[in-house]
């Protein structure tokens, strides 16, 4: 059952009731200003981070489910109305919600009015605009009351949501004219405020929550919209909100546009104030000048969809596939951008509070976002590189706004170094840059002790090279990438943080899993060497990575007989083999063994694979291991204490079944790559909403498995690593349009029935256009031409020179 459909030539999914199954949101802003926004126009706004900045408040797990948001309300008489439904949630005559490419419009009719809401946030400034239009359709003339409502938060959204005794007391604002300005703790240590105004004269306004909602009343019901009559009220500590009153008449046919802008500025200290305690105006005035016309704001709505038509147009691809179409040119690569902003910081289930950046998380974001916008990756990578410690360690996590690690949860996780290389690496194929190696970057933020990139690379391999276990496999730490499988932890109290508890590192317990990761990247790794003229190194480091392959495929450490094992716990116990009563098998080692070329000559490749099809497929995807957990387990830590099922214990975690569709084309499967690809695709899972119940444009980090409740059940939508990999699965090894240090590859795997196809790719400044004759191959390139001539191999030599070239593949 679907709850609305894909308009692909807008680039927009049109929802077509309020009431889906779980909010669903969209992303406004792609680079310091951020807005989610959901159906019903719930949601929240921040600036650079989630937790430090935050300038409106949610309430997570709230009933009714998703309340707070920034509303219009239509006094028409006695009803009163919201364009998105929410919050009064009055039935509408129609209702309609198009999330787009960085912006969200709603249609709202009731007896006769309409009201269009479009909101974005403009390409260069820190602020959010609303365009609303109200209509009069009916043959008599209206008079109207249009009012607004956000409420502020205290800036800090994890001291807003608990530390009542003191932000209670806070809370203070200005009003002038229409604008109403948020300056709590500016008078202090902050030089920051916020504001809300509108481009027209209002009637009057509220500021104080308590006169706008009334006691004892809320979001759904606000005392002053049901009286008619905003208060005129001024905050003074409790909770500051902003609503504009606008009372207007329309006659029949005609229309009224106004344009709410919500902004976020910032003073220079010796700049703050115009008087006494009376806040600096001047660049919220000139910010809201910029968009107090339709003309302007129809000009910006224009530039921000510029801007996605060229970052959409790097790659696309035109197949006889629409759903395929509709991921790779659209939906998947916007996710790429936000996964990349948001990292696993704000959605509707991570709080913002919690979690900034990850450091795995966000260098694999990366891979699915580097074609996009180069220069932010480079950036992103020196960041991130300069939270690692002179060790090769890294931290796990760090704060968007400081760029500093985050010492709460602090370090040793087994895989966070490998995935420093993959993201440079993924740089350096895509722009030819290899300038970044010779950056200087500091260790732990401290610029006394800075190494070139190369130098912090050569400790990532180095630190999981040097920590190996009996079975001279890698060390895992307090985890590899499943961030559940904590064999050092040994916890036993409700309570005790299964990422923190315990040692971050045991001398015993190995990842099979690292393993696989150090056999791929540490040829990347040695690929860049050798871009640097360091042999020495790259011949090391390939006998290391030989060693390690060897050591995987061994019957006594990596190989269980019809599968990789996936680890060996604390007390040297197996992990996801045969042997285990519970946790058999699982996914990670075979996908990510197997991608990186494990066991490809010996066909364990093929028997691992075959082993992930019989033992965890479903027809919603590949679930994580099998059998469940039932019982908990203290020598594995979190992977079990789920019930069976749910998240890392035996869920469908979404991020890893692009790894097995990867590894299906290595070793030539197209029809089973593609069946893989397809049992988690939102194009597909659409269908089937009111069972996957989260947003069916964009992926959900985990679905629930076969033994839970709730099969097919979706979670956690929005910010996942699914995005990333899954468009590099689609992009660079389904159509096989893949970057190398060379040049671009071509070397397609698609299923048998796919049909001819045609990429566009632009790649360092040249346009790709690359035609591929399938002849029903499903693996194979039997000629590759370019430009009319026939070339050896599968990659274009890079030549600057040219602005276009045309390639013609032909399978076989
Ligand atoms: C979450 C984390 C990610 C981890 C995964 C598996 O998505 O953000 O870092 O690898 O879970 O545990
Ligand atoms: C929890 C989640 C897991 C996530 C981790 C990150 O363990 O279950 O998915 O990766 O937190 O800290």
């Amino acid at each position: 059952m679907k709850f609305g459909h894909f308009d692909d030539e807008h680039r927009e999914y049109v929802i077509e009731t309020p009431k889906t199954p779980l909010p669903w949101i969209n992303y406004l802003g792609s680079k310091e200003f951020f807005t989610l926004i959901s159906n019903t126009c719930g949601g929240y706004t921040f600036y650079k981070d989630a937790k430090l900045l935050r300038l409106t408040r949610y309430r997570y797990n709230d009933v009714p489910m998703d309340i707070n948001g920034k509303y219009f309300y239509i006094k028409d008489g006695d009803t009163v109305w919201n364009p998105g439904w929410k919050p009064t949630q009055t039935d509408l005559d129609e209702y309609e919600c198009r999330h787009g490419i960085g912006y969200s419009k709603f249609k709202g009719v009731k007896n006769g009015v309409r009201a269009d809401v479009l909101t974005f946030v403009p390409v260069n400034d820190n602020c959010e605009v609303s365009k609303l239009v109200v209509t009069n359709d009916s043959s008599e003339e209206k008079n109207i009351s249009i009012f607004s409502y956000v409420e502020w938060c205290l800036w800090n959204a994890d001291d807003d949501s608990r530390n009542f005794q003191r932000n209670f007391s806070t809370g203070e604002v200005e009003v002038k004219g229409s604008a109403i300005y948020h300056k709590t703790e500016y008078r202090e240590r902050r030089n920051h405020y916020a504001v809300y105004s509108v481009n027209a004269p209002i009637t009057a306004f509220d500021t104080a929550r308590d006169s706008f909602l009334g006691l004892y009343h809320y979001a759904g019901n606000p005392e002053a919209v049901l009286n008619g009559k905003l208060t005129n009220s001024m905050a003074s500590g409790w909770s500051p909100i902003a609503a504009h009153q606008l009372d207007v008449t329309l006659k029949p046919g005609e229309s009224k546009s106004y344009v709410f802008v919500l902004g976020y500025i910032e003073n220079p200290v010796e700049d703050k104030w115009e008087s006494h305690n009376v806040i600096n105006k001047k660049p919220a005035e000139a910010l809201l000048a910029k968009y107090d016309t339709d003309a302007k704001v129809d000009a910006a709505f224009a530039e921000l969809n510029d801007q996605w038509d060229k970052l959409l147009n790097i790659y696309t691809v035109d197949s006889s596939n629409d759903k395929v179409n509709r991921m790779v040119n659209i939906w998947n690569q916007y996710q790429c951008m936000v996964t990349f902003n948001m990292s696993r910081s704000a959605s509707y289930y991570e709080s913002g509070i919690g979690r900034g950046m990850g450091f795995r998380d966000s260098c694999q974001d990366l891979l699915g976002f580097v074609h996009l916008i180069p220069d932010r990756a480079r950036e992103r990578i020196i960041d991130i590189a300069s939270t690692q410690f002179e060790d090769g360690r890294a931290y796990h996590q760090y704060q968007p706004l400081t760029k500093k690690g985050n010492s709460d949860i602090g370090s040793g996780f087994g895989d966070d170094p490998l995935w420093l290389i993959a993201g440079t690496s993924a740089y350096i194929r895509e722009t030819g840059d290899a300038t970044i190696l010779d950056e200087m970057v500091p260790f732990d933020n401290d610029a006394s002790v800075a190494q070139t990139l190369m130098e912090h690379l050569r400790r990532s391999f180095g630190y999981v090279d040097t920590h190996r276990g009996p079975h001279r496999l890698p060390l895992i730490g307090r985890a590899d990438w499943n961030d559940c499988l904590n064999l050092n932890c040994h916890s036993t109290q409700p309570g005790e943080s299964f990422q923190t508890f315990g040692p971050s590192e045991g001398p015993v317990a190995e990842s099979v899993f690292i393993g696989g990761m150090f056999v791929k990247y540490g040829n990347e790794y040695a690929d860049l060497c050798d871009l640097k003229g360091l042999t020495d190194e790259a011949a090391k480091v390939r006998a290391s990575v030989a060693e390690m392959n060897e050591i995987l495929l061994d019957s006594n450490a990596g190989w269980d007989g019809e599968w990789f094992v996936r680890a060996y716990d604390s007390y040297g116990n197996k992990v996801g083999s045969k042997e285990c009563e519970e946790g058999k098998i699982f996914i990670e080692p075979q996908g990510f063994c197997v991608l990186a070329g494990v066991g490809t000559e010996t066909g364990q490749a093929q028997k691992a694979l075959d082993s992930v099809k019989e033992h965890l497929d479903t027809k919603y995807g590949v679930m994580i291991l099998q059998p469940a957990y039932t019982v908990y387990h203290e020598e594995l830590g979190e992977v079990s204490s789920y019930p069976p099922g749910y998240k890392e214990n035996a869920g469908i975690f979404c991020h890893n079944n692009p790894w097995v569709s990867i590894a299906e084309t290595v070793i030539g499967r197209g029809d089973r790559a593609f069946e893989v690809y397809k049992k988690t695709c939102p194009a597909y899972t659409e269908e089937i909403s009111e069972i996957h119940r989260t947003e069916p444009y964009i992926y959900c980090q985990m679905v629930a498995g076969a033994d839970a409740k709730f099969h097919g059940e979706g979670k956690n939508s929005w910010l996942t690593g699914t995005a990333a990999w899954t468009f590099v699965n689609i992009s660079q090894y389904i159509l096989g349009v893949y970057p190398t240090l060379k040049g671009l590859s071509v070397d397609p795997c698609v299923p048998a029935d796919f049909g001819d196809f045609s990429v566009k790719r632009i790649y360092r400044g040249v346009e790709y256009d690359i035609t591929v004759k399938q002849n029903g191959a499903q693996k194979g390139v039997k000629e590759l031409i370019v430009d009319g001539a026939k070339i050896d191999g599968t990659v274009i030599p890079y030549d600057a020179s040219k602005k276009t070239v045309k390639v013609e593949v032909v399978m076989g």
